[in-house]
């Protein structure tokens, strides 16, 4: 048996079967141990088998499994964790990158309020920690749950792993009997490197990063790992509150460390946008010495009477940026360039590079972006570069700042290879051969073969199964290409029925490499799990060019359900007409977006599709905040004129937030017109169509806003 072989001397298939053994095995007790709560293997055996799969992939690496056991010390299978439903969602942050950000920042939240440029706005500064967001609540001051980030809206539920980090507190005294402490999970770059060390002499691998070594460590099945691994917390934010904190954000946070918790000493009040620049400066000049990893600065408006005004937007608040610092550089070959195609047909070319390392990972691709990209020309036809073109065999600078995918920024020609040829793009897709054609005004080549594309299928089925998406636990990418490529799924549906067509599904699954009879059995549940779906999500997970997750978001909250949804595409086809309106009426939805999505509908194939992905499914409708007892719910308003007590953004914030839905246009849908001093037509409109027509005071008067 393999499994008694000493690991220094398996073949290499020898080792890729047992590699493949251990991590069916190591998943199953994984799932038996916390998700069945029936652990069957005792603690030795697992903790040896772990040790065996970690000393034969680091004898081949290259035969290291994408499912492998030990990247899930890195990142447990989310199984392992119980979910949690965040209170209040935990929220990410859009990015400044120079000043003028900054101070459009400022001008866009003085827009909001009503603020002229000399009204005073203050703003909190601190470093931006790089590590893993969390959120601890305590009820009558003690720490009742942990939960991480997750989607934003669940989390896992890592309790007994927090309780084991110093820095969290148990217990609290004088806090509200409901409060939520946020804060970011870190690992100082000097407990980094010695668990760097600690881990490859146990012939484990090293982890790339603080934050990796913090995430992997915070999400470890067995509290007791965590406990052994260095982790430090600040707290910056909070969620749910029974009583409010404070007044200001900076009395918010001092009084979160009157608490006990640690909160960053470099948190300043800052003036207006020059203070927040000299700030972010007075930071970057420490980050090397800091001794943790930080990656920007956020600015946070310091009134909380405001940031409750200015609200937030699908996934970011209005009333915090994180102002990133600059991108990290280095120098390598580009050693070839390869041409993907994407889920909706794209051509996109990638640079394979000699491995570098950038800002503490190595990296060994980088985007191209498109043609003109390549010959160092913008979108415009303008220069970029310097106008130098990109060929195999340069010497390029790579760069990276934050999660984004590596770009070259520049191209070394005095050390380009007397050889190099200009790269010349394809007009043919590389995966089916169909005709790559670009469109007028658009940038990208894309492949004419639409579902017959086999790359196309593959990455619609990829993003279909993705975390935003219908997030199939066990069917990530890698199962997605093999059962494409086996031809046992071809489209969404397929995943669905995956179980009824192979009847003994089981059996052939779980004779597959990689497959025992438990992840088989899994996987089978967490598709049958999915069949319950967000409208949103759903939206989202066709893949339909344009429609990103905020998008979807729109349209779902627009129409409701899918039926609704549905018959609306259908009426929206010939691109005009009241159904074509009432979509490019959603605010966030241009008519490129309602095309492409309204397209999508009207094509024969893709509609088929669709229809038999929906008979697997049951789509849950939206749920709406609870806008019971609003005198405004569901009601179609339409402001027009000049507001005076509030911006038109925030108007129509609020009247939103109480459940209204908020049009540019008045038809006969609309219930009411607020109408300020100077309106025009659409007062007139409203007039001739007898749409009541409130004065902004009357409005706020409804809304018991004043
Ligand atoms: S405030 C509603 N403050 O950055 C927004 N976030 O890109 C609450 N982060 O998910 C976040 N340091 O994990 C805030 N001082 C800080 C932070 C910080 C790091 C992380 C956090 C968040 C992400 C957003």
């Amino acid at each position: 048996m393999t499994a008694q072989i000493d690991v220094d001397i398996l073949t290499a298939d020898q080792a890729a079967i047992e590699l493949a053994r251990l991590a069916g095995i190591l998943a199953g007790a994984n799932h038996d141990y916390h998700s069945a709560d029936d652990p069957r293997l005792d603690d030795a055996t697992y903790d040896a088998l772990k040790q065996r799969n970690a000393a034969i992939e680091a004898r081949f690496p290259e035969l290291k499994r994408a499912d492998s056991p030990s990247e899930q010390v890195g990142a447990a299978p989310a199984e392992g964790f119980s979910k949690v439903t965040h209170a209040v969602a935990m929220l990410s942050l859009s990015n400044a990158f120079d000043a003028e950000d900054v101070t459009e920042f400022d001008a866009r939240i003085r827009k909001f309020l009503g603020l002229g440029p000399d009204a005073p706005l203050a703003f909190t500064a601190e470093p931006k920690i790089d590590g893993l967001s969390l959120s601890l609540r305590y009820e009558n001051g003690a720490l009742v749950q942990a939960a991480t980030r997750g989607d934003g809206a669940v989390g896992e539920n890592v309790t007994a792993n927090a309780r084991t980090i110093a820095d969290i507190p148990e217990k609290i005294t004088d806090a509200p009997a409901v409060l939520e402490v946020r804060g970011e999970v870190y690992m100082s770059h000097t407990d980094f490197e010695a668990l760097n060390s600690r881990q490859l002499d146990a012939g484990a691998k090293a982890f790339a990063n603080p934050r990796n070594a913090a995430a992997g460590s915070l999400r470890q099945l067995d509290s007791r790992i965590t406990q052994a691994r260095p982790l430090k917390f600040f707290a910056y934010a909070w969620g749910a509150v029974s009583a409010p904190l404070a007044d200001t954000q900076k009395n918010a946070i001092d009084r979160l460390q009157a608490f006990g918790f640690a909160t960053n000493p470099l948190t300043a009040l800052c003036n207006g946008p020059a203070e927040l620049l000299t700030h972010y400066e007075k930071i970057e000049t420490q980050r090397a010495t800091l001794g943790y990893d930080i990656d920007g600065v956020v600015y946070k408006v310091n009134d909380l009477a405001l940031q409750e005004r200015l609200g937030f937007r699908s996934t970011t608040p209005r009333w915090a940026i994180a102002h990133k610092f600059a991108a990290e550089l280095a120098w390598t070959w580009l050693t070839g360039i390869d041409i993907q195609v994407g889920r909706t047909g794209a051509l996109s070319p990638v640079a394979r590079l000699q491995p570098v390392t950038v800002g503490g990972v190595v990296v060994s691709n980088a985007t191209l972006h498109n043609e003109d990209y390549i010959k160092g020309l913008d979108s415009k036809g303008g220069e970029i570069r310097g106008g130098k073109d990109i060929r195999i065999g340069d010497w390029v600078q790579v760069y990276r700042a934050g999660d984004v995918i590596p770009k070259i920024a520049d191209v070394d020609l005095s050390r380009r290879p007397e050889n190099a040829k200009a790269f010349v793009f394809p007009d043919t897709c590389p995966e089916c051969g169909s005709e790559a054609l670009r469109e007028p005004g658009d940038a990208v080549r894309r492949c004419t073969g639409g579902l017959i594309c086999p790359a196309q299928a593959v990455e619609k089925l990829k993003h279909f199964v993705s975390r935003a998406a219908f997030d199939i636990e066990g069917l990530g990418a890698r199962q997605v290409e093999q059962f494409y490529t086996d031809g046992w799924i071809a489209e969404p549906a397929d995943i669905f029925t995956l179980k009824e067509r192979y009847s003994q599904g089981l059996q052939q699954l779980k004779n597959r490499e990689g497959w025992g009879e438990k992840s088989a059995t899994n996987l089978f549940h967490s598709i049958d799990e999915k069949r319950r779906i967000p409208l949103d999500r759903l939206i989202f997970a066709l893949g339909i060019r344009h429609m990103g997750e905020a998008a979807s978001s729109l349209v779902a909250m627009h129409y409701g359900d899918w039926s609704t949804f549905e018959t609306a595409m259908k009426k929206a086809a010939p691109l005009e007409g009241a159904a074509w309106e009432d979509l490019i009426d959603i605010d966030g939805v241009g008519s490129v977006m309602a095309g492409s999505l309204v397209s999508a509908f009207a094509q024969e194939r893709e509609r088929a599709s669709i229809d038999r992905l929906i008979a697997q499914l049951e789509v849950q409708p939206v749920t709406r905040p609870d806008t019971s007892g609003s005198p405004v719910a569901g009601k179609v308003v339409v402001f027009t004129g000049t507001l005076e007590q509030m911006s038109r953004a925030e108007a129509k914030a609020r009247a939103e937030r109480l459940g209204a839905k908020v049009s540019g246009s008045v038809s006969a849908k609309t219930d009411i017109l607020v109408a300020g001093p100077g309106a025009g037509s659409k007062a007139k409109k409203a007039a001739d169509l007898g749409v009541e027509t409130l004065s902004e005071g009357e409005w706020l008067k409804l809304i018991g806003a004043s």
